[in-house]
C-alpha cells in the first residue's frame, strides 16, 4: 500500500482524531490517542467476559486468567522473545515498573559503595527510583558521560566492579533522541541494563534479541492502549530473577485486554512504517524551525543533520522562542487548535533551566498538521 493511502486508512481508525478535523493532537509524547480495535476489545471484555483473574472457577473468570497467561506471551513475541526464562510482569506504568526494579531487584544486591548509572537529564521517574536505592544502601549514583554538542560521549563511560545496574533510556521524552543502547553494551558486557522505553514502545520495533537489556519498562498508554497498564520484562538471566513484590490484588484486566488489542494494531499498522513516519514528520519541524529565526531547538544539535553520527531523533522536538514564554506560546498554539506541551517535562536535574514546547508526534500525525503548525510559529518570528 502506498504511504499515503497507509496513513489515510490509519487515521481515520482514531474516533478522537477524526472527530476533530480542526486540532491537530501534537501531544503524543504524554498520551496517545485510541484506534478504534483498542476500543472494541475493551467494549467487548468488558460486555461479555468481565471477571476477576486467578479467583472464580467459572469461565468468565477462567477466561480472564488464560487472557492475562496470553498477553504475557503475547508481549514476547512482541519483543521477538524466545527465551524460555524471561518474565513479563504487569505494572501500571513506567514510573511503577522502574521503581519496582529499584526497589525489588537491585536494592536488595546493593551495599554501600556500590554504584548505580543514570542517564543525562532524564525523566524524573528514571532519577528518583535509583537514587532512594542508593540512598537506602550507601550506594551512588553517577550520571553517563554527556558532551552537550555531541551527546552521550560513551568513550568516556567508566564501568567499575561496583558498578550495579545502568538506567538506560530508549527515547529521550525531550530531545526525542535515541540514546543507542547497543553501545553501552559493548562497552560494559556484563553490567544490567534496565531499559526506560516510555517513549519507544509501539513508535519503533522493540527487539529483546537485539537490544541485550536485562528489563525494559513501558507504558501502555503512550501507545494506543489505556491509561493505567504497562508492564516489566525481565531478561533474568544477569542477576537474580526479578519478582515483583508489594503488587497484590486485582490485575488490571481492562488495561491488559487494551495492551494486547494495541500490540495487535501496531503489528498489523507496521512498526518500522510508523518509526520511519514519526521521524519524517520530526525531521520536517526541525528543518522548518531551522529556518525561522527566533527559535531554538533543544537537544543536541549535531543530532540536527541528516547524516548525524550520533543518535537519532524520533518524533519528538523541543524549542523555544528568544521572547516569548514556552507557556504563552503553548497557548497561542492552542487558540490556532495545535496541541502541544508546553512546560519542564518532568525532567530531573541537569535538565533544562527554563520551560519549552513539545512537540510529539505519532502515526495519526500528518505532514499537513505540521506545515499549519510551522505556519502559526513564522507569524511569530
Ligand atoms: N511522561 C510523560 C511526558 O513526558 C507524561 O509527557
Amino acid at each position: 500500500m502506498d504511504l499515503n493511502d497507509w496513513h489515510r486508512s490509519l487515521r481515520a481508525q482514531f474516533p478522537q482524531i477524526a472527530g476533530n478535523p480542526d486540532l491537530a493532537y501534537l501531544d503524543n509524547a504524554a498520551t496517545s490517542q485510541k484506534p478504534q480495535a483498542v476500543l472494541d476489545a475493551v467494549f467487548s471484555y468488558l460486555t461479555t467476559g468481565n471477571a476477576n483473574a486467578a479467583r472464580g472457577s467459572y469461565p468468565w473468570a477462567n477466561r480472564t486468567t488464560s487472557r492475562i497467561e496470553e498477553a504475557r506471551h503475547r508481549l514476547r513475541r512482541f519483543f521477538s522473545d524466545i527465551s524460555e526464562i524471561s518474565g513479563v510482569h504487569f505494572v501500571s506504568g513506567t514510573t511503577e515498573g522502574l521503581r519496582a526494579v529499584a526497589r525489588d531487584w537491585l536494592l536488595p544486591q546493593l551495599k554501600p559503595g556500590d554504584e548505580i548509572l543514570v542517564p543525562h537529564a532524564d525523566h524524573s521517574a528514571n532519577l528518583l527510583p535509583w537514587e532512594e536505592a542508593a540512598a537506602l544502601s550507601g550506594a551512588v549514583v553517577r550520571s553517563l558521560p554527556y558532551d552537550s554538542a555531541h551527546d552521550y560521549a560513551f568513550r568516556d563511560l567508566a564501568i567499575s566492579p561496583r558498578t550495579r545496574l545502568i538506567a538506560a533510556t530508549h527515547v529521550h521524552h525531550v530531545y526525542g533522541n535515541d540514546m543507542n543502547v547497543h553501545r553501552l553494551r559493548t562497552l560494559a558486557p556484563d553490567v544490567p541494563i534496565c531499559l526506560d522505553a516510555a517513549q519507544s514502545f509501539g513508535h519503533l520495533p522493540l527487539s529483546v534479541a537485539d537490544l541485550d537489556v536485562d528489563f525494559v519498562v513501558f507504558s501502555g498508554h503512550k501507545a494506543m492502549a489505556l491509561p493505567g497498564i504497562g508492564a516489566v520484562w525481565a531478561r533474568n538471566q544477569r542477576g537474580p530473577e526479578f519478582r515483583l513484590g508489594g503488587w497484590a490484588g486485582s490485575p488490571n484486566t481492562a488495561g491488559i485486554v487494551s495492551l494486547v488489542a494495541a500490540m495487535d494494531w501496531l503489528d498489523e499498522a507496521g512498526l518500522d512504517r510508523i518509526e520511519s513516519w514519526n521521524r519524517a514528520l520530526g525531521l520536517r519541524l526541525t528543518d522548518g524551525l531551522s529556518k525561522l529565526p527566533d527559535y531554538e531547538v533543544l537537544g543536541c544539535q549535531q543530532s540536527l543533520t541528516i547524516d548525524s553520527p550520533v543518535q537519532q531523533r524520533h518524533g519528538i522536538v523541543a524549542f523555544r522562542h528568544h521572547a516569548i514564554s514556552s507557556n504563552d506560546l503553548g497557548f497561542i498554539l492552542s487558540s490556532h487548535g495545535l496541541l502541544v506541551r508546553s512546560d519542564a517535562h518532568c525532567q530531573a536535574v541537569a535538565g533544562e533551566k527554563t520551560s519549552s514546547v513539545r512537540v510529539s508526534v505519532h502515526a495519526y500525525n500528518s505532514p499537513e498538521e505540521i506545515d499549519r503548525l510551522l505556519e502559526v510559529l513564522s507569524g511569530m518570528s
